[in-house]
């Protein structure tokens, strides 16, 4: 660490720079960044290889296939990353690793890998938790205050909380059964799209027309802020091995599911925000931040927008390439914790199991 700096309320006000790693799923990626928060900040270099060509055969990520891939590649994305970004290791304040929630292997290679830097280079280790690097993202592409509204849909999670704080998040509502990028996958699958079946559902959408089929808008007027999508999913599987089914229909369908996942969307965060604003101890404007994979959607973006203005909120995404997994998130996640001061311990180990609500445990020197 180097260079004089002052504090106000424990965080120091000064520019860290740090090398991201990222590897808890199928994409293997590091990256520096440097600023301090409130954002945003200066993504020095973003480095990210899908391993997507590995397990396109089995129409999802195998973990086993994952975890290799990770140990193969890593060391030349760092590479990589310090390369584009003309970053001596003697320039890097602290090395951020995603240590969980994920696959357990690839979680493992990037948390060992980052703790074998931090020996070498005599730098401080921070642990980040996946989710609240995604939660975190839209204060590395823009100037966001805390306390906001957080919608993170991604392939593993659907989630509804109050940010009020770095490591300090409340639960309004998750999904009770599949996450949202999950959703769309399968469905994706069924259409007979390939992995990660998201961004194809999207482009075949455009194509089609969403009241050509009449499907069920999951939770719709609960009083709740869950989410639930597996019985949409069942729905468009029955319309696909009905008979009269043909491959005509597919971009109707897909326009169709998006539809309702949209009119599920805007009724569940609805619901949040009210419990948000009424939990809001000032008069400022709300402001809802969406994040995660499926962020990338620019159907949802755009349904959401509107939302949020007749709502009187102030709508926040970062741009799609940082809402998919990436290394700048985790080094972003990285620079807010090292100005507040929060380091861990080497011996802290991966979770695949690592709910957002208890991210601000630090150091715990324990899996799970
Ligand atoms: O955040 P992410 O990259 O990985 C996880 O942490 O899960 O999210 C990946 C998920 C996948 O399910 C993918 O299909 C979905 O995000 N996704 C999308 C879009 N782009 C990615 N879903 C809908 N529309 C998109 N444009
Ligand atoms: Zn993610």
């Amino acid at each position: 660490m180097h260079g004089v700096s002052s504090t106000l309320f424990g965080v120091q006000l000064r520019d860290f720079t740090i090398l991201g790693l990222e590897t808890s799923c199928d994409e293997t990626a590091a990256a520096i960044v440097r600023g301090r928060a409130p954002g945003p900040g200066t993504i020095l270099s973003n480095v990210v290889l899908s391993q997507l060509e590995q397990h396109a055969a089995f129409g999802g990520v195998v973990p086993e296939i994952a975890a290799r891939a990770h140990v193969e590649a890593l060391d030349s994305v760092i590479e990589a990353a310090l390369r584009e970004a003309s970053v001596s290791p003697i320039n890097i304040d602290a090395i951020a690793a995603t240590a969980g929630p994920g696959l357990i292997g690839g979680v493992m290679v990037g948390l060992t890998t980052a703790k074998a830097l931090a020996l070498a280079w005599e730098r401080p280790l921070v642990a980040v938790n996946h989710l609240e690097a995604h939660a975190l993202t839209v204060r590395l592409s823009h100037r966001v205050d805390f306390p906001y509204l957080l919608l993170l849909i991604s392939g593993g999670h659907c989630q509804l909380l109050g940010a009020h704080d770095v490591g300090r998040y409340e639960l309004y509502g998750t999904t009770v059964d599949d996450a949202l990028g999950e959703a769309f996958d399968k469905v994706a699958k069924l259409l007979g799209l390939t992995y990660p079946g998201g961004p194809k559902v999207e482009a075949l959408a455009r194509a089609g027309d969403p009241k050509a089929f009449k499907l069920p808008h999951p939770m719709v007027g609960r009083q709740d802020a869950n989410f639930s999508f597996s019985g949409l999913k069942t729905a468009v599987r029955q319309i696909v091995r009905s008979p009269g089914f043909s491959e005509a229909s597919r971009a109707d369908l897909a326009a169709s599911f998006q539809a309702s996942v949209i009119a599920s969307l805007a009724d569940r965060v609805a619901v949040a925000m009210d419990l948000f604003r009424s939990a809001a101890t000032n008069d400022a404007a709300c402001t809802l931040v969406i994040a995660g994979g499926v962020a990338a959607n620019s159907a949802i973006r755009s349904a959401l927008s509107q939302l949020a203005s007749a709502q009187d909120f102030r709508i926040m995404v970062p741009p799609s390439h940082l809402c998919t997994d990436n290394g700048a998130m985790i080094a972003w996640a990285g620079v807010e914790h090292a100005q507040r001061g929060r380091f861990d311990d080497l011996a802290i180990g991966p979770r695949a199991r690592w709910p957002l609500a208890t991210a601000s445990q630090h150091s715990l020197g324990s899996a799970d």
